[in-house]
């Protein structure tokens, strides 16, 4: 089962996901002994344990001995409480209709939420990076034009980017079966090419095959290596250093409504001058950051970074992204990322993205994109379509 069988849709921008059509989930005995040690890591003595209204649990685990800490390459490493680079101009624009005060998941001051994992989340991450490998080799450009690539995007390449700031409209798609996976993002990498690739990324999505849920997550991805040994979802492997007592990877969020109330949050992606970490806030809160030692100095500067909507099929019909509609039907209608800003420099000031970006679709019959329109909110990119035998 397996490989041979995804010859439908999906996107390389969701790296590490592998989905098997009958829903096994097999790894290796060395493997197997390798996450059960993983999740010794993970699962840390928490001060006070918090079961969400989305049924999530947390563990408020002491700030200083969070999972992440233990990873090998972070033995030194003395946790961040702020970074001094966050000045005025990079401050926060106000979202268009709600953003997401409520849901934070509320862990006492001092520590930081850590979603509770069980074997069998480690086990699908675990595939799903196999099946990535696999598949990403097959494609030597991940924008190439294939019929398995399946976004709406916007693209800065090539162009030295050290952070970048924009407003995630937020959506809950509709799955046909739950070994799909649909959402936005922001992704940052070192750009294309090798095994030494790196990547950060942020944003929200429905994915099934790594939630065990329908519900719109806030969620990060990092690899240090394309993900061939390093990198996991959110906090599924050390990495991430959580630094927010609220605000979670992982978490669940509520959905815009289609023309009815909108969800949008401020998520902003930045490397720090001083330290050199990549550091994520998300409506004016630090979550937290990956340190730069994870990354063996070879993430100085993004060189590739999109935005927008991505889908994952193992079969056709693919589901919708975005609010399922498409760009033409503008904000409210379709779904949008705006506000978009980069920094140029490092620590540098935050400015409006160059509207002559490049907008790539794969497969425009199912989803489309708009080019950067200048509206209240600064640019804005919408994206997205219903899917189906695309
Ligand atoms: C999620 O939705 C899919 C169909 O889209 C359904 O098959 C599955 O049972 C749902 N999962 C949960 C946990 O509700």
């Amino acid at each position: 089962m397996g490989i041979k069988e995804i010859i439908g849709c999906y996107s390389v921008l969701f790296l590490l996901i592998i989905v098997d059509a009958d829903g096994v989930w097999s790894i290796s005995k060395e493997e197997d002994m390798e996450l059960e040690k993983q999740l010794k890591i993970l699962n840390k003595p928490a001060v006070k344990t918090i079961r969400t209204d989305s049924d999530q649990i947390f563990d408020c685990v002491d700030i200083h001995k969070q999972p992440s800490l233990d990873h090998p390459l972070l033995k030194n490493h003395k946790v961040q409480m702020t970074f001094d680079d966050f000045s005025e101009s990079m401050k926060d624009r106000p979202l268009k209709g709600k953003g997401l005060s409520g849901f934070g998941v509320g862990c006492p001051i001092g520590t930081v939420p850590i979603r509770r994992v069980e074997k069998e989340d480690l086990i699908r991450a675990k595939a799903f990076s196999k099946l990535h490998m696999k598949t990403y080799a097959k494609n030597s450009h991940p924008l190439a034009d294939t019929p398995i690539h399946l976004s709406a995007k916007l693209a800065a390449n090539d162009k030295p980017i050290y952070g970048v700031a924009s407003i995630l409209n937020v959506y809950k798609p509709t799955l046909i079966s739950p070994d799909q996976v649909s959402g936005s993002i922001i992704y940052l990498s070192t750009g294309f090419g090798d095994d030494s690739k790196s990547v950060v990324s942020v944003g929200w999505a429905v994915m099934p095959p790594v939630y065990r849920d329908n519900f719109t997550h806030l969620f990060a991805y990092w690899t240090a290596d394309n993900g061939k040994t390093t990198g996991c979802y959110d906090i599924l492997c050390p990495g991430f250093v959580q630094q927010s007592p609220d605000f979670a990877l992982g978490r669940t969020f509520p959905g815009s409504n289609y023309r009815g109330s909108q969800i949008g949050i401020n998520v902003l992606v930045s490397k720090d001058s001083k330290s050199g970490d990549w550091y994520v806030r998300v409506n004016g809160a630090s979550v937290g950051y990956w340190p730069k030692e994870l990354f063996k100095g070879a993430f100085e500067v993004a060189k590739e970074v999109n935005w927008g909507g991505e889908i994952f099929s193992p079969r056709q019909p693919c589901p919708p992204m975005g609010s399922g509609h498409f760009d033409g039907e503008g904000i409210g209608g379709a779904c949008y990322i705006s506000g978009m800003q980069y920094q140029t420099a490092a620590g540098g000031n935050f400015v409006d993205i160059d509207p002559a970006l490049k907008a790539f679709v794969d497969s425009p019959q199912c989803y489309k994109a708009s080019m950067p329109s200048y509206e209240s909110t600064g640019y804005t990119f919408l994206f997205g379509g219903p899917g189906g035998q695309c």
